[in-house]
């Protein structure tokens, strides 16, 4: 795979569903494309109907070109096994529509990417009142992981939750009285996206700490600085958009191929199975933030989160996720 860190292309039954929300651009379309190469049914849960079905069909064209060349690692099937399922990630509502309309199929579900994010945009709430960055990049997918839990922990003996986070959560602070960005003086862009990864990572350790034993893993990962759309986040920003351009034309941006390394190897490597609370960069464990490390940060955040959701959790889901059944 080269560039000095790899997965490796494993075969993957089509019986294997994978959900990757964001999956239609960046780093979440090259972790669909090559999951889906490797056989697995791949549901990618995005915003916009047309952009993933341009999606694709990019997949698609892109896989013929791979099999043209003669690539007998990846499947030789038609076409590849991907299906578009809607979620606006801003929207309580619409993300457990998804998770209600994804259990309706009666599918099982073994992996789940929590890929989806925005970065550096303004302050701005949704209409669940939380603000943008908190709930697109975290709560929402919280909603997913608990939700799917139950699925997850009755589909096979080794699923797998991976949350791709930032190593911009260094630059966060954990702040509970400033949480939703409500009370403070100045909004500060860079921390509030720092914080949406810092809470990703958190979330990792609390849950892993949960999931013990269990058939579920969880792991959190920082993709590289990767050149995707996630720059139009911030057309607003002058500043930033100067900045990206200059490293841009270093060549210090890594492809989104590259940048999905690290989010595959986590979903298929076979050597991760049971491996879980592991924070991954370059497909390699890393050391994140000790803020994200303090236990006490760590629990207080789960029940904050738990207090958000309130109203979208179910007893048996709670009960399920704090691993009582
Ligand atoms: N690029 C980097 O350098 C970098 C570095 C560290 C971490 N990351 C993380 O990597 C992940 C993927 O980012 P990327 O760089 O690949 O960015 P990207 O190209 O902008 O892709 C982001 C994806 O998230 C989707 N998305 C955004 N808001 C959504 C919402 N409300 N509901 C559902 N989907 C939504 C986008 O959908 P639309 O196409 O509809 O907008 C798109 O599919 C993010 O979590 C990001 O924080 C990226």
């Amino acid at each position: 795979m080269g560039g000095g860190m790899s997965f490796p292309v494993v075969r993957l039954p089509r019986e294997r569903v994978v959900i990757v929300t964001g999956g239609n651009a960046g780093i979440g379309y090259e972790t669909s494309k090559w999951i889906a190469m490797m056989g697995a049914k791949v549901i990618i849960a995005c915003r916009s109907e047309e952009r993933a079905t341009e999606a694709i069909e990019r997949m698609n064209t892109e896989f013929q070109e791979e099999k043209s060349k003669g690539r007998t690692d990846i499947v030789d099937y038609d076409q590849l096994c991907v299906e578009y399922m809607h979620v606006d990630l801003a929207s309580l509502k619409s993300t457990k529509q998804f998770i209600d309309a994804f259990i309706a199929t009666g599918q099982p579900l073994h992996v789940l990417i929590c890929n989806a994010g925005i970065a550096f945009v303004p302050k701005t709430y949704t209409e669940d009142g939380y603000e943008l960055m908190f709930q697109v990049n975290y709560l929402s997918h919280f909603l997913m992981a608990a939700h799917f839990l139950p699925l997850m922990k009755s589909s096979c003996d080794d699923c797998r939750i991976v949350s791709v986070s930032s190593v911009g959560e260094k630059m966060a602070t954990f702040d509970m009285e400033t949480i939703q960005a409500k009370s403070t003086v100045k909004f500060g862009r860079i921390n509030y996206y720092g914080r949406s990864k810092l809470y990703q990572i958190m979330q990792m350790y609390s849950m892993a700490r949960r999931l013990e034993g269990s058939n579920v893993t969880i792991a959190s990962l920082h993709p590289g600085a990767v050149d995707t759309e996630i720059v139009h986040n911030f057309d607003d920003w002058r500043f930033l958009q100067t900045l990206t351009s200059c490293v841009r034309s270093t060549g210090a941006l890594r492809s989104p191929f590259e940048g999905a390394k690290t989010s595959i190897n986590a979903a298929v490597n076979p050597v991760l199975r049971g491996v879980s609370g592991v924070y991954y960069m370059d497909t390699k464990p890393a050391t994140p933030s000790g803020t994200a490390r303090n236990k006490n940060n760590q629990e207080k955040l789960w029940q904050y989160t738990l207090e958000c959701l309130k109203d979208w959790l179910e007893a048996d889901i709670v009960s399920c996720l704090e691993g009582e059944s």
